[in-house]
């Protein structure tokens, strides 16, 4: 195993829907996992995600959708073509900071767009729309992330057989590493499992988010987020 990272494009992105399954696992990221859950076993449902997934991931490489996106992806260059995707990151550059940049309006667009033609039963979209519109003001307020230049990780995912092997941390270091020659932070939300993670590359939690989901459909479930910080060049 030999692990790079670099850009990735449109057509890496076919990996995304056609590579799925438990030998596999997949590169559908938090927020779509937690709210659409599959048994491993049903391969069926996993394909349905997979594609929604692959849908969502394109969305944002369209011409003049988001300017802002830079998704990254770490290969293995051991493994067969097609199949060397092992990790996907998608990281956003906004000179002027997070709301300037129209982004959570363009992407809650696309977003609802794609759910019409894609309506499946196991997907919460009640509670997807909930957690990622939360998100989105968060993002706005000016005392989160700021109005300044900054870099934003949204998303993050390895397949489960390559995880703790360094996939998701080249990553993050390729983001941290744009924001140190801008000479600006980096922000992100972290999930409870991956806090650590974000902490050894250097990422302070500055605020803790509760988004309550009794109202869409998961009674009692709380989603615990931590808004973190980096300033990679001090
Ligand atoms: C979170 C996630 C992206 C991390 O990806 P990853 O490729 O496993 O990340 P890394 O391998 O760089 O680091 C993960 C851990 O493995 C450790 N590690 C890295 N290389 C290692 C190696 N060669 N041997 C042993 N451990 C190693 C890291 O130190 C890190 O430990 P920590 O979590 O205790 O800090 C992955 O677990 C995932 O996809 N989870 C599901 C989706 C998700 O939660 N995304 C993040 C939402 S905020």
């Amino acid at each position: 195993m030999h692990l790079k990272v670099l850009p990735a494009t449109a057509k890496d992105l076919d990996q995304v829907s056609t590579v799925y399954g438990p030998e596999t696992g997949d590169l559908v990221a938090p927020a779509l996992a937690i709210c659409w859950h599959i048994e491993p076993q049903d391969l069926e449902a996993a394909k349905r995600r997979a594609q929604w997934s692959y849908k969502q991931q394109l969305a944002f490489l369209q011409p003049r959708v988001d300017p802002t996106v830079r998704l990254m992806k770490v290969i293995d260059t051991d493994a067969p073509a097609g199949k060397d995707i092992v990790a996907l990151g998608r990281w956003h550059e906004y000179p002027h900071g997070y709301g300037a940049h129209g982004d959570a309006e363009t992407t809650t667009k696309l977003w609802e767009g794609d759910m019409t033609g894609l309506e499946v039963k196991e997907f919460n979209t009640a509670l997807y729309t909930n957690l990622l519109g939360e998100l989105f003001d968060k993002r706005r307020e000016p005392e989160r992330f700021g109005t300044g230049s900054q870099w934003v990780l949204t998303t993050l995912a390895t397949r489960e057989p390559y995880r703790r092997k360094g996939a998701g941390g080249m990553i993050l270091g390729w983001g941290l590493e744009q924001a140190r020659k801008a000479g600006v932070p980096a922000f992100l939300e972290a999930a409870v499992g991956a806090k650590h993670l974000y902490e050894s590359h250097g990422f302070k939690e500055i605020q803790k988010a509760s988004i309550d989901c009794s109202d869409s459909g998961m009674p009692g479930v709380v989603v615990e987020l931590a808004i973190m910080r980096a300033d990679p060049g001090t």
